[in-house]
C-alpha cells in the first residue's frame, strides 16, 4: 500500500491571524480546507495511508478528520515540540507500515501543485533513489530551496534559503513533495530538532547518496503567505489549478447559504462562504470571504481574506488585506495595501482613508 506523510506541524506565521486559531493546512481554500484537497490528490494517486506529523494546534487535525469516512487510513504523530521538517518526518516514520525499501510520499502541507505523483513514484522507482525531490522553477527562488541537478537529474546541492545574489545559483527549486525510501528517513536523528532541508538534503548528496530531482512546469504554489493564498484559491476556482473537490472553472464559488445582492459582482475565482452576505454593488475580486461575513453596499474587496464573523462597511476598500475574525471596519475606510486587521478589532466609520481625498470629521467639535 502506498503511504504518505504530510507536514503540518508550522505555526503559520506569515498568514496571521488567519492561523491564530486554525493552523494553515485547515484555513479554506476553494470551499474546503487544504489539506481536503492534498488528501484527494494523494488517494488519486493511490495513497491507502497518511501521516499527519502535526505539532501547533495539533488537536484541531483528529477534529476535522474525526468523520472521514473515505478509504483512507489517517494517522497522528505529535509533536510535543516541535522537531522541524526533518524530525517531523522521523517521528511520523515510526507509524508507516512498510519495509525499509519501500518508497513514502512526503508533502509540504502549503503546497498546491499539479505534479503527477504516480510520475514521481515513478521516476523514483526507475532510478533506484533514495531520495527524489519534486523541483519547480520560480521567477525569484530567495524563498525557496535551490536545488541545481545535473543532465540526469541527480541533485548536485541543496540551499535552503538564499542570502545573497552569488547563491542563486539557479531558478530551480524544492517544491516541498518527496518521495523517501523508508530506511533514509528511519536514519534521520530521532533525538533533536532536524531540518530536512539544511541538514538531511546536504548531507545526503554531500556523501553521494542517490538524490534526484524531477522537474516539471506544472501548476505550483507555496501558500504560505498571504497574496499566494488568496491567489492559489482563486486558481481552484477559474480552473488554472486542478483539485478533485473543485467543480468545473468558474468566476467564483458561492456557498449555497450566502446572501449576494443581484447588483453585487463576485470575480476573479472569488470565494463567499456559508451564511455570508454581501450588498449591492460590492464588488469582490480575485478575494476569500468567510462564513458569517457582512459586506456593506458598494464595498470593494480585491486580493483579501476576511475571516469568519467579520463586518465590513458600506463603501470600504480592502487591497491586499488580511481581516482577522469577529473584525468590524466601519463605512467609508479606505485600507492601506497590505494591512492586517487582529481578529475582533474595530475600526470606526471614515476611520482609515489612504488617498488625498478629502476625509469628513466624524465628531462635532
Ligand atoms: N510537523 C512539523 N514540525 N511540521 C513542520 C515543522 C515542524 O517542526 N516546521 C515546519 N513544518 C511544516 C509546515 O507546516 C509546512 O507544511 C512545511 O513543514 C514547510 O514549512 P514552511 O514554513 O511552509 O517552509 P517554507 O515554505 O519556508 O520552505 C519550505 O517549502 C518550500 C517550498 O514551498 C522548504 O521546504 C523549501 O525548501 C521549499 O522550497
Ligand atoms: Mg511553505
Amino acid at each position: 500500500m502506498q503511504e504518505a506523510i504530510i507536514l503540518v506541524g508550522g505555526k503559520g506565521t506569515r498568514l496571521r491571524p488567519l492561523t491564530n486559531h486554525t493552523p494553515k493546512p485547515l484555513l479554506n481554500v476553494a470551499g474546503s480546507s487544504f489539506i481536503r484537497h492534498q488528501i484527494a490528490k494523494l488517494m488519486d494517486a493511490g495513497v491507502g495511508h497518511v501521516v499527519f506529523a502535526t505539532s501547533y494546534l495539533a488537536t484541531l487535525f483528529e477534529d476535522e478528520f474525526r468523520d472521514f469516512s473515505q478509504d483512507l487510513d489517517i494517522s497522528y504523530a505529535v509533536e510535543d515540540v516541535p522537531l522541524g521538517t526533518g524530525g517531523a518526518i522521523r517521528n511520523a516514520g515510526r507509524l508507516l507500515r512498510g519495509g525499509p525499501d519501500d518508497p513514502v510520499l512526503i508533502l509540504n502541507g502549503d503546497i498546491l501543485s499539479g505534479v503527477d505523483l504516480r510520475d514521481l513514484l515513478a521516476g523514483h522507482r526507475e532510478r533506484d533513489a533514495e531520495v527524489t525531490l519534486h523541483l519547480t522553477r520560480v521567477a525569484d527562488p530567495r524563498a525557496f530551496g535551490l536545488v541545481p541537478t545535473d543532465d540526469h537529474g541527480r541533485v548536485l546541492s541543496f540551499l535552503e534559503k538564499p542570502k545573497t545574489a552569488e547563491e542563486c545559483v539557479t531558478d530551480q527549486i524544492n517544491a516541498g513533495c518527496y518521495v523517501f525510501r523508508r530506511s533514509v528517513l528511519d536514519a534521520i536523528p530521532g533525538d533533536r530538532e532536524v531540518s530536512v532541508e539544511q541538514e538531511t538534503f546536504p548531507r545526503l548528496v554531500a556523501r553521494g547518496g542517490r538524490v534526484y530531482g524531477h522537474t516539471t512546469a506544472d501548476y505550483w504554489r507555496d501558500l504560505g503567505t498571504p497574496l499566494a493564498f488568496v491567489h492559489g484559491s482563486a486558481d481552484l476556482i477559474t480552473g488554472l489549478a486542478r483539485s478533485p473537490l473543485v467543480g468545473p472553472p468558474a468566476e467564483a464559488l458561492i456557498h449555497p447559504t450566502a446572501q449576494v445582492d443581484p447588483t453585487a459582482r463576485i470575480l476573479g475565482g472569488s470565494a463567499i462562504g456559508a451564511h455570508a452576505v454581501v450588498g449591492p454593488d460590492v464588488v469582490v475580486d480575485r478575494a476569500i470571504v468567510g462564513a458569517h461575513v457582512t459586506i456593506g453596499a458598494g464595498a470593494r474587496i480585491e486580493e483579501s481574506v476576511v475571516d469568519h464573523d467579520s463586518t465590513i462597511g458600506a463603501r470600504s476598500v480592502l487591497r491586499e488585506a488580511v481581516v482577522g475574525c469577529h473584525a468590524e471596519v466601519g463605512a467609508d475606510n479606505e485600507l492601506p495595501a497590505q494591512l492586517r486587521l487582529a481578529c475582533g478589532i474595530r475600526i470606526p466609520a471614515q476611520g482609515v482613508r489612504v488617498s488625498g481625498t478629502a476625509v469628513a470629521c466624524p465628531t462635532v467639535h
